[in-house]
């Protein structure tokens, strides 16, 4: 915790390493409350480096013992230990230096550093988690060779891990294990991982490309050993996607993940030794959802893809965050949309973007792909970072194409294979393996915001010409006042009326031209206004532009809303189609929102809902791809759409379009569930797409049939409820009950909690239902489920699934208009910051947008935020969110 203003890191700041740690002996001698922990490195002055620069190390939260110098002890007269360092003056040039702590993994709330989950020691290092362990050069630049001993009694701690290979293991005079790792490869501090308890081993084999044998091992807490199978076969095809589609294959004999409960984030890719959140790995199909089980299948292939791209090539420093999680992120998305539905991946992604990202991108905490300042990295582990910046790797692949971008990546590997590097470095990979220069495309790391693109349409018949003008604008963003044009890749087609694609010719280009029969292109916009023109056009088309997404920017549209009607069903690029039916659904829904504020009674517009029962009923389109065209705009997005956010209007507009969905097309909704169940009943669970799909769809159906509140949709809810085998159609019908008075919702709650109560993971989705249920005394509901014993603010999964939720996915409690959801959310924020200021700060996330209210929820959100502000001694993280929000 620190007292004074916390300082503000610059990228412009950077300096390199003074000493560098070629290698490291750590030993850690476990016990739950007094750790001790000996680190032994090499240490050697760079040649830059004057030969007077004191050895500075970051340390925090340790209890010193001792410093040596190549075995003599070095007293504090030559050292100063300070908050977060330590400084040894008068050091050689080369010297061996040994550091002894001590820490408290019993006493380690934060989770970052070494501590206890459910009795298990586990490390978590990224960002900066290395200096709660011992003081060292803790960044990432730094990368040593490390040599692990772990001491441990092995009846407690039958199970001791460390990164790479175990070199070494025998019972000591002290009748204790001493086991020790040898990592091969140098890495920064923060892949570090050590592991320690008694787990159950999953393990399996695997021969990579090469022929070399790789055992592949999961670790898990024993009663969780039947839940394994999933994440061990997402394994193996992740292992397998990267080898055929990168051309890289893993580097050490073992690689180990172990699973634990309690973990800040998804999952870390700390080498050769994953810690995962159990949530990404343990799945059974009563316990997990298709949700689930899709999140198991990407973040387990995420972490195995740092292992190239962070691991052997990784950031210079943590401003390059995106280096490695862009693109990672990009190459995960890659992977899932080579195993499900590529359109439906694809929507995801977006989903997740708008929902996220573009509010962040919008609001007082905006800040570019490649950061320029920070207090706290914890806090930049971004959507920003992560899905903007796979967004701008995307981007590059659409614009220099897939045969480039792989020169590109090649080159990337082999000339940067062992280093820690820039985002410069990357870009500029692939602009010398392809002879480009991509200075102006570098912009998208470091301009912040969402750019805006508008477009007019011209159809002249007499020339048969037909003319896209676009116009891009980007508004300030803190820091930023004035922007650049970006360059953005506008990936379209012109749909003819007959539903097909037209040839695109270019006007200036011949007839023969090889791009003139192409039925797609991508146009790149590089200024702030560019014209297109096509030749040949004989009718006026409707363009379908910015196809599967091709940039992270919001596009205006004048297209009519007939042409959205033709577009949700003609369009030949999936995506597209989905994009018509939100575009269609946001502007139904905003003229209801209109509508509603001034008195006029509400009405479902029949082209709109012949729409959607057309898709519906479209026998020809993928289940999954129906359902999410048929998904309305989540109220996230929806909030983003608007200058100033109506709460009550687009919770009212919203239901008042689900409902009247249900109650018309009942008949056809009912139709299409009763098949889809009737098709899957009695068939074992299976993940694959089309099973997935038809799941997805269904319970769409019940939630639509299920909103009026009518019995046919109930009557089928509770009977899903009480009959299925599977946890996603348990969920789609307890989601429909939890929407409904008390004497229907409470009985399936206690039905659901007294049948799960000792599975931790289902146990969440039990609050998490509870927190986000749309209901007049939702925030009761809440405070009430505080008290419960199965709740507590030391497990994050937890404290997400209540609290989180509730904050984030339930507008109609949390914005009451008394502000006691404010009063609440500040609440935990405060108590939640002494013990864990990581989840803290993350809590903060639903009060950035508080400028785009009413006056009155405005000046209660800000008096909240205020409140907490006003807190002494808040941590880094919760006072950076804060204070950027105020500003
Ligand atoms: N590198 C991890 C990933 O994206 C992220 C991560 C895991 C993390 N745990 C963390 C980041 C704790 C910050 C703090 O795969
Ligand atoms: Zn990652």
């Amino acid at each position: 915790m620190k007292t004074d203003t916390p300082k503000t890191i610059l990228l412009s700041e950077y300096t390199p390493p003074a000493y560098l740690v070629p290698s490291i002996d750590l030993e850690f001698r476990l016990d739950p409350h007094a750790t001790r922990v000996t680190a032994v490195s090499r240490m050697e002055r760079t040649a830059d480096t004057p030969a007077d620069a004191p050895l500075v190390l970051n340390g925090a939260g340790l209890k010193l013992v001792s410093v040596a110098i190549d075995g003599a002890p070095v007293g504090p007269d030559r050292w100063l230990q300070e908050e977060e360092r330590l400084v040894i003056r008068k050091v050689p040039a080369a010297f061996e230096l040994t550091v002894v702590t001590e820490i408290d993994p019993a006493g380690n709330t934060a989770l970052e550093g070494l501590y206890l989950s459910n009795g298990i020691f586990c490390t978590q290092c990224e960002a900066e988690g290395f200096r709660k362990i011992t003081y060292f050069p803790d960044r990432p630049d730094v990368m040593a060779r490390y040599r692990t001993t772990i001491i441990g009694d092995p009846a407690v701690l039958p199970v001791m891990l460390s990164n790479g290979n175990p070199v070494a293991d025998e019972i000591g005079e002290d009748g204790l294990r001493h086991i020790t790792w040898e990592d091969p490869f140098p890495k920064p501090s923060y892949l570090f991982a050590l592991v320690a308890g008694d787990l159950a081993l999953c393990e399996s084999p695997f021969t990579t490309m090469s022929g070399r044998d790789v055992s592949l091992r999961l670790y898990v807490e024993p009663r969780n050993a039947d839940k394994c199978e999933h994440a061990m076969a997402s394994l193996k095809k992740a292992m397998v996607w990267d080898e055929q589609a990168y051309g890289r294959e893993y580097d050490l004999d073992i690689y180990m993940i172990v699973a634990v409960d309690d973990f800040n984030m998804g999952a870390m890719e700390n080498k050769g030794l994953n810690v995962f959140n159990s949530k990404y790995i343990l799945a059974r199909p009563d316990t997990a959802t298709d949700s689930d089980y899709g999140g198991i299948e990407a973040v387990v292939a995420h972490e195995y893809f740092h292992n190239w791209t962070g691991n052997r090539i990784t950031c210079r420093d943590w401003f390059q965050l995106s280096l490695k999680e862009g693109l990672t992120v990009f190459r995960e998305q890659q992977f899932v949309a080579d195993h499900q539905s590529a359109a439906v991946s694809r929507i995801h992604d977006v989903r997740v973007l708008r929902a996220a990202q573009f509010p962040e991108d919008a609001g007082p905490t905006a800040h570019p792909v490649r950061p320029d300042s920070y207090i706290e990295i914890s806090n930049f582990y971004t959507s920003t970072v992560y899905n903007k910046g796979a967004e701008v790797i995307r981007m590059l692949h659409t614009l220099i194409g897939p045969e480039a971008f792989a020169r590109g990546m090649d080159l990337y590997f082999e000339r940067h294979d062992g280093q820690a590097v820039t985002c410069e470095d990357f870009v500029r990979a692939h602009a010398d393996a392809n002879e480009l220069d991509l200075g102006d495309f570098f912009r998208w790391y470091v301009q912040a915001g969402t750019p805006e693109v508008s477009v007019e349409t011209r159809h002249d018949p007499e020339s048969r010409s037909f003319e896209l003008t676009f116009t891009q604008t980007l508004k300030p963003t803190p820091g930023q006042p004035v922007k650049k044009p970006m360059v953005i890749p506008v990936r379209t087609a012109l749909i003819g009326a007959d539903g097909a694609p037209l040839a695109l010719r270019l006007a200036n280009e011949a007839a023969d031209a090889p791009e003139a029969d192409q039925t797609e292109r991508v146009l790149v916009l590089e200024d702030r206004v560019t014209r297109f023109t096509f030749a040949d056009v004989a009718e006026r088309p409707v363009p379908s532009l910015l196809r599967g997404f091709s940039a992270p920017v919001k596009l205006e549209t004048r297209a009519e809303d007939a042409d959205l009607a033709f577009l949700m069903g003609h369009d030949d690029d999936a995506f597209n189609r989905w994009e018509a039916a939100q575009t269609y659904a946001i502007r139904v829904i905003h003229r209801l929102i209109a509508d509603a504020a001034a008195g006029r009674p509400l009405v479902l517009p029949a082209d709109f809902r012949d729409a959607f029962a057309r898709t519906i009923g479209d026998d020809s389109l993928d289940p999954a791809l129906i359902a999410e065209a048929l998904t309305l705009p989540g109220e996230s997005y929806l909030a983003e759409t608007m200058t100033r956010i109506d709460v009550e209007g687009i919770t009212a507009a919203r239901q008042f379009v689900r409902r009247e969905i249900g109650r018309s097309l009942e008949g056809l909704l009912l139709e299409v569930f009763d098949r889809l169940a009737a098709e899957d009943a009695g068939k074992p669970y299976s993940f694959d797409p089309a099973s997935v799909g038809r799941r997805s769809l269904a319970n769409l159906c019940l939630a639509y049939l299920g909103a009026p509140g009518g019995t046919a949709g109930l009557e089928r809810a509770r009977r899903r409820f009480e009959t299925a085998d599977n946890m996603t159609d348990a969920l789609g019908g307890l989601l429909v009950l939890a929407d409904q008075e008390d004497a229907l919702s409470q009985p399936a709650f206690d039905a659901f909690y007294a049948r799960w109560k000792d599975e931790p993971l289902v146990v969440d989705k039990w609050f998490m239902v509870q927190a986000t249920a749309s209901r007049a005394n939702a925030l009761d509901h809440v405070l009430k489920l505080m008290e419960h014993p199965a709740f507590s603010m030391r497990n994050p999964n937890r404290v997400r699934s209540l609290i989180g939720a509730f904050a984030a996915s339930n507008p109609r409690g949390f914005h009451e208009a008394s502000g006691r959801g404010y009063d609440f959310l500040a609440d935990q924020i405060i108590t939640l910051d002494a013990s864990n200021p990581q989840i803290a700060a993350r809590l903060v996330g639903p009060f950035k947008r508080w400028r785009r209210y009413d006056d009155q929820r405005q000046a209660l959100m800000r008096q909240a935020l205020e409140r907490i502000a006003a807190r002494q001694g808040l941590s880094r993280d919760v006072y950076e969110m804060v204070s950027k929000s105020l500003a």
